[in-house]
């Protein structure tokens, strides 16, 4: 579905990625994990378009290497960003609103989306009208997903859904996230340092270390990989999957 060839990504004279490829199917989810600036996020925004990327990116055969990120949103390349980036001065409600904005002329589709997300999340119906900043860390990664769903997605782009909360609430997401990407056929790019997590989640995992991938294959073979269990679960991550 989604095919990526030498995409990099540089800040100044900083290369963060550099020349990485891969592949998604449509309906699988993939992984990025990887120790902090392996380059991770930046990967995840050049495929947004919300950094300047170098490379060929093509969706079912067509090149969208070109597009922005309003365009690639429109293609249904939607991401959550790291750390939320909700607006936290606007409503729980207006946050959602901002996330349908491709879809506005499709009428019915923002009430109907809407009414959907809330019984999805209904921490987040009862709060509609509270600013978004006032939410709890779980909630607020509700409302980013939330928003994200508001646009439509067919491949969704997550950048640490666990990134500081609890574990409680991290099995709250990922439950509810497998339970979408089975009932919308979602693709799903997922960006995780927690990587049992991530390898649990995800079909297939590319370990990133400095720009590059170092590894990758069916999840199920990476955890028994003696250097994604030596680096990444450090033995005793093992258990995780037991
Ligand atoms: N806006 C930026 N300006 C300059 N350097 C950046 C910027 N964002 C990230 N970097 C650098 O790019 C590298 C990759 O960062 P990042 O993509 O955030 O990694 P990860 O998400 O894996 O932690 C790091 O060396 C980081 O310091
Ligand atoms: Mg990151």
């Amino acid at each position: 579905m989604l095919r990526v060839r030498g995409l990099k990504v540089y800040y100044g004279r900083i290369q963060a990625v550099k020349g990485v490829s891969f592949h998604l199917h449509e309906g699988e989810t993939i992984a990025f994990i990887g120790p902090n600036g392996a380059g991770k996020s930046s990967l995840l925004m050049a495929l947004s378009g919300v950094v300047k990327r170098e490379g060929e990116i093509t969706l079912e055969g067509r090149n969208i290497s070109h597009l922005g990120p309003y365009e690639l949103v429109k293609e249904g390349i939607i991401q959550v960003p790291e750390g939320r980036q909700i607006f936290s001065g606007l409503t729980v409600e207006e946050n959602l609103l901002l996330g349908g904005f491709n879809k506005r002329r499709e009428r019915g589709w923002v009430k109907k989306t809407m009414d959907w997300i809330w019984s999805l999340f209904p921490p987040l119906e009862e709060r509609k009208k509270q600013l978004a900043g006032s939410l709890s860390g779980g909630e607020q990664q509700m409302l980013a997903l939330g928003r994200a769903l508001m646009g439509d997605p067919r491949i969704l782009l997550l950048d640490e859904p666990s990134l500081g909360l609890a574990p409680i609430i991290v099995d709250e997401i990922y439950s509810t996230l497998r339970k979408l990407r089975k009932d919308r056929s979602l693709s799903v790019v997922l960006v995780e340092q927690n990587a049992p997590l991530a390898l649990d989640f995800a079909h297939r995992a590319y370990v990133m270390e400095s720009g590059t991938i170092i590894l990758s294959g069916e999840t199920d073979m990476l955890k028994s990989d003696d250097t994604v269990l030596d680096v990444y679960l450090g033995r005793a991550g093992g258990d995780f999957f037991e």
